[in-house]
């Protein structure tokens, strides 16, 4: 990987915490130019912040992965076990859910911020090859699909792709056991 002149990534953290403060502020921290995301949020609860909170699971080891640590990052919704360090980078929690501190949200409370966030791919189904069967609107960690009637049966539909943690997820490509779902990286 290139580093920079200093080796460091700068990385700025959104901080929050609900019951204490008045409104998010960030926070930034230098941390080594390697790894993954989830490596930097590590390094500085180790070495600046045991207070910083943010989640994770399976860190990525596998191709079956929890999707606890889904979080945007640069504007881009990704998971942080399987994105790279960046040299400037900026990481926030997944704006689609209630923020219960820092980067860690509450999947199971939707909430509207109006905040503008931009998927890294494109997401295409194939309806002819699509069961209904559900397993894309059960794996995908941040709730991107939806069964809906598409003329007479029901389908797939990505209702939300902004919010697909692309490349680094990819949960519903690999497990549709149909192959219908298709994931084409987009420029950003
Ligand atoms: S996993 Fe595949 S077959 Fe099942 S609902 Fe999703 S797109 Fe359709
Ligand atoms: S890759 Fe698929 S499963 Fe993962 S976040 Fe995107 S839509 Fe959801
Ligand atoms: S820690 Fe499980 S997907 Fe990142």
């Amino acid at each position: 990987m290139m580093k920079n002149k200093d080796g460091k990534a700068h990385v700025k953290v959104f901080r929050f915490d609900p019951t204490q403060d008045k409104k998010p502020k960030y926070q930034t921290y230098d941390v080594p130019l390697e790894g993954s995301v989830l490596d930097a949020l590590q390094y500085i609860y180790e070495h600046y912040d045991s207070s910083l909170a943010f989640r994770f699971g399976c860190s990525g080891a596998s191709y079956e992965r929890c999707g606890a640590c889904s979080v945007v990052v640069n504007g881009q919704p990704a998971l942080t076990c399987r994105r790279l360090v960046e040299r400037a980078m900026t990481v926030e929690p997944h704006p689609k859910f209630q923020v219960i501190r820092d980067l860690v949200v509450d999947f199971d409370k939707e909430q509207k911020t109006g905040k503008k966030i931009t998927s890294s791919v494109k997401i295409s189904i194939d309806l002819d090859k699509c069961t209904a069967c559900r397993d894309c609107v059960l794996l995908c960690p941040v709730k991107v699909f939806e069964i809906r009637k598409v003329g007479s049966k029901g389908k797939a539909v990505a209702t939300d792709p902004a919010s697909c943690c692309g490349q680094t997820c990819k949960q519903c490509a690999t497990f549709c056991t149909n192959g219908a779902i298709r994931l084409t990286s987009v420029k950003k």
